[in-house]
């Protein structure tokens, strides 16, 4: 895309500033879409417009909400913009995690559709696409839109800025036609997804069931063969973009060798010498599955005792989203199951070791470096980039993965220990598996999965979207 401009539009921002007692401290979210994006900003520089959510945001930004990020070596432009309390409720918490969120795993938690999020949904659509309108220096740039907070966002785009190249991408599971007809608004949304000029997914599976969609509830025309939808004589193509992580990671750089993470990893649980060490890491979200790790963990323990005293289960879990009430009753369903797992199994040590605080980076590849085996037990997940962040730490080539069916990421890790989560039994029988597993046939698998994150990297990912934009702006070009 020589000369062209390139922004890009998110709810949660790169980088947090917030007040500490400390003075102002910086902190990077957990979130997957921020990690598969900031390598690619800081490659291409350009302008992310996100929501300022820092308690010292407004004081780091310049007059027109503006700062040059990564400090120290700044890159690319963060623009924040401002939402209330209220704002808050309704669009994000309300509309996005309590409606739109549910809706495309089926997790069997129930949306709610609430006529008022709905609204404050769509205003804070709007003031984002007025924010990327407003940051536009030229008449045709590229706009990359990012997943379920801003499925109005490409049609308003689209109406002031005609010529721009919208590329959006959604970073969650998209639903079958019958499941995403309850929600209200199902009209609107695809309309404003149709926007775009290419509509993104993981798997061919969202694209199909968003197809499917298209046909059920909006008039238009759909060409099969080549996956567009034509709506008001604007086409919108519809393809599959695996998201995958930095290769090495970046944070990789500062973590020490195996036996030093594992030295210090068993310092820091207390583990005794020999211990077969089992981690989770991610969100404390009930799409991953996190209660029910523990549960396979207690089967496995209760079904073979010699097993007592010989392992641990590491999970950090990030609180996230913890004013709704579905978040703060996992985290508290899963601490209590804790408690009553290691109640349980009172051995020479604690079996289940529940984190629930955010770790850096480096702390989490140091986790990973150090663990014997990695769950993933997502009950349903687009992608899930932890999977990918586990094998690219593991250069020794050892370490095995158990991986839910349930996630896009199973469809390109095949030589995972791939498990139904919802199964305890055979997650169970999976985990005792890993970790008795021939370090030989470690290094078979985990050389494979190296092979394919590495070649099928994050940059690939965008690389592939700008491509197939580029391509979709000289077509432009030359057809009109
Ligand atoms: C998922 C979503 C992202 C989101 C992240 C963290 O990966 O697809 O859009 O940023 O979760 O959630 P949060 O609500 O904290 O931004």
């Amino acid at each position: 895309l020589p000369g062209a401009e390139v922004l890009v539009l998110s709810n949660r921002e790169p980088y947090i500033h917030n007040r500490t007692d400390h003075g102002i401290v910086v902190q990077r979210p957990a979130s997957g879409l921020v990690s598969a994006l900031e390598p690619i900003m800081r490659a291409c520089g350009g302008t992310w417009v996100a929501h300022g959510s820092g308690s010292a945001d407004r004081e780091t930004v310049d007059a027109n909400d503006r700062i040059r990020v990564p400090e120290g070596a700044p890159s690319y432009t963060l623009r924040r913009v401002w939402i209330s309390e209220a704002e808050q409720d309704g669009y994000y918490y309300g509309f996005a995690n309590e409606g739109l969120w549910p809706l495309c795993h089926i997790v069997f938690v129930r949306p709610a559709f609430r006529s008022g999020d709905w609204h404050m949904y769509r205003e804070i659509n709007q003031r984002f696409a007025d924010a990327v309108v407003a940051e536009a220096r030229t008449e045709d740039p590229v706009v990359l839109v990012q997943d379920y907070h801003f499925a109005l966002v490409p049609k308003m785009i689209r109406q002031r800025l005609p010529k721009a190249t919208i590329i959006s991408f959604w970073h969650i599971p998209w639903p079958n036609a019958e499941t995403f007809s309850i929600c209200p608004w199902r009209r609107e949304i695809i309309e404003g997804m149709l926007g775009s000029t290419i509509l993104g997914f993981h798997t061919q599976f969202h694209c199909n069931n968003f197809i499917e969609c298209v046909d059920r509830f909006v008039e238009s025309r759909i060409d099969r063969e080549v996956q567009a939808v034509s709506l008001g004589g604007h086409e919108t193509r519809i393809r599959a973009y695996p998201i995958s992580i930095e290769w090495p990671p970046s944070a990789l750089a500062s973590v020490p060798a195996r036996e030093t993470c594992r030295a210090e990893v068993f310092r820091e649980f207390d583990l005794a010498e020999g211990t077969k060490l089992i981690v989770g890491v991610e969100r404390f979200d009930y799409t991953k599955g996190i209660p029910d790790r523990m549960r396979a963990i207690d089967a496995l323990l209760t079904r073979d005792s010699s097993w007592e005293g010989r392992l641990a289960f590491v999970q950090i879990a990030a609180p996230t989203r913890s004013k709704l009430d579905t978040y703060s009753r996992l985290q508290a369903e899963a601490e209590s199951l804790a408690d009553a797992i290691n109640a349980r199994h009172p051995g020479r040590q604690t079996p289940i070791r529940l984190v629930a605080r955010h770790y850096e980076a480096s702390d989490v590849l140091k986790l990973f470096r150090a663990a014997d085996v990695c769950v993933v037990s997502s009950l349903h997940d687009g992608m899930n980039l932890v999977a990918k962040e586990f094998v690219s730490s593991r250069d020794d080539n050892a370490g095995v993965l158990v991986l839910s069916s349930f996630t896009g990421a199973s469809r390109e890790m095949s030589e995972a220990l791939i498990v139904n989560p919802y199964d305890t039994e055979e997650l169970a029988a999976a985990i005792k598996r890993a970790m008795s597993m021939p370090l030989d046939e470690q290094a078979e698998r985990m050389k494979l999965m190296r092979q394919q994150v590495k070649e099928n990297n994050v940059y690939r990912w965008a690389g592939t979207m700008l491509v197939d934009s580029a391509r979709s702006r000289t077509r432009e070009r030359i057809l009109a």
